[in-house]
């Protein structure tokens, strides 16, 4: 699907989007020769390019109707794999940079980008190093290409509750009311019995810091509506991070719409596992009920490279929405976002 020029053009706010899964093979190939790490995902090394190319050829799970091959990647792993390039202060930003510029390329004029510190400080990197190199990258990116950010700090829900608030603590300095990298604080990675419950304290002493509130409920995982119906009602989330499920059940839609909670949707990610005349109607159908939502790419490289302009153009091709819709659904990224309000007006 090439991206019309309407859609290129078209001033863009992008909520929900993994810098490191921003992270190009060309920039992760330079990185390692940097660092001098071997490039490999288990006992495999990619040794040139076109392998390390390849290798972003990821499967969903290990089904045993794709021979439950080992050695073929998950979204997931895949993901960090990528990672373990990331080491020095300058890898963090030259990552946040290539991000940034990107941005400028797509018309991105502000982003919140969410960031996994626990997959760098589990690995042994300093969290400042992790730290410092995103908060240059936002300097930077605002002056060098104009693109405002303020990040988001994610709890990892696979990893112990304790874990998560003792990274959230080391990283606080560099939060709302010290460096001002993140204002914001999410959660992610697999959600497999590990529902947003589990972490409403964490959520609850971020809240107290000042911090908004986001949180993934992926589409189509188990238990996605009571992870949902946690999100809204017990952790009072501010917005979702995928959260399309909540369109089979009344009483969330009617939670969602009563307390003003967004959904960052990224159609491309679905649309990998769903079909077209499945996934599309429910953008028309969320938009009939009053749901409020926006486009965005979530990890882009280990999605095809389809960025937040693909996923934009995808909701206009598939979704048959009209161009007022979709300055619609770019404003509602404005609405959603955690701007000041001075520059919510001046991109508006
Ligand atoms: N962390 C990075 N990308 C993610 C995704 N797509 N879903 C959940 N956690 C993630
Ligand atoms: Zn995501």
């Amino acid at each position: 699907l090439t991206i019309s020029p309407f859609i290129a053009s078209l001033p863009k706010v992008e909520l929900h989007v993994h810098i490191e899964g921003t992270l190009r093979p060309s920039l992760r190939w330079n990185l390692a020769q940097r660092n001098n790490i071997p490039l490999r995902f288990k006992s495999q090394e990619y040794h040139t390019y076109e392998q390390l190319v390849a290798s972003y050829n990821v499967t969903y799970n290990h089904r045993p109707e794709l021979g439950g091959r080992r050695d073929v990647p998950t979204f997931l792993e895949a993901y960090f794999a990528g990672c373990e390039v990331l080491l020095q202060e300058d890898d963090f930003y030259d990552l946040g940079m290539d991000y940034l510029s990107r941005c400028q390329q797509m018309n991105v004029c502000y982003a919140e980008p969410f960031f996994d510190i626990q997959a760098h400080t589990r690995r042994g990197v300093p969290a400042e190093n992790v730290l410092n190199g995103y908060l240059r990258a936002q300097r930077d990116g605002a002056a060098k290409y104009g693109v405002r950010s303020n990040w988001i700090f994610c709890f990892i829900r696979d990893e112990p509750v304790e874990d998560g608030e003792a990274a959230y603590l080391e990283a606080l300095p560099w939060g709302k009311s010290g460096h001002g990298l993140f204002h914001a604080v999410g959660l992610a990675s697999n959600a497999y019995e590990r529902p947003p419950s589990l972490f409403k304290k964490a959520f609850e002493r971020a809240r107290a810091d000042g911090h908004h509130i986001t949180m993934h409920c992926d589409f189509g995982q188990k238990d996605t509506h009571e992870h949902i119906r946690q999100a809204i009602f017990e952790v009072q989330t501010e917005r979702i991070d995928h959260g399309l499920d909540a369109l089979d059940r009344d009483e969330l839609i009617a939670g969602l719409v009563e307390r003003g909670i967004g959904l960052t949707l990224c159609p491309h990610a679905y649309h990998r596992r769903t079909a077209t005349e499945v996934l599309f109607p429910k953008l028309r159908q969320l938009l009939d009920r009053g749901v409020k939502f926006c486009i965005n790419s979530d990890d882009p490289v280990y999605m095809h490279d389809v960025w937040i302009d693909g996923n934009m153009e995808k909701a206009y091709h598939y979704g048959g929405l009209t161009k007022q819709e979709m300055v619609q659904l770019a404003r509602n990224a404005v609405d959603m976002s955690w701007a000041d309000e001075a520059l919510k007006r001046e991109i508006y």
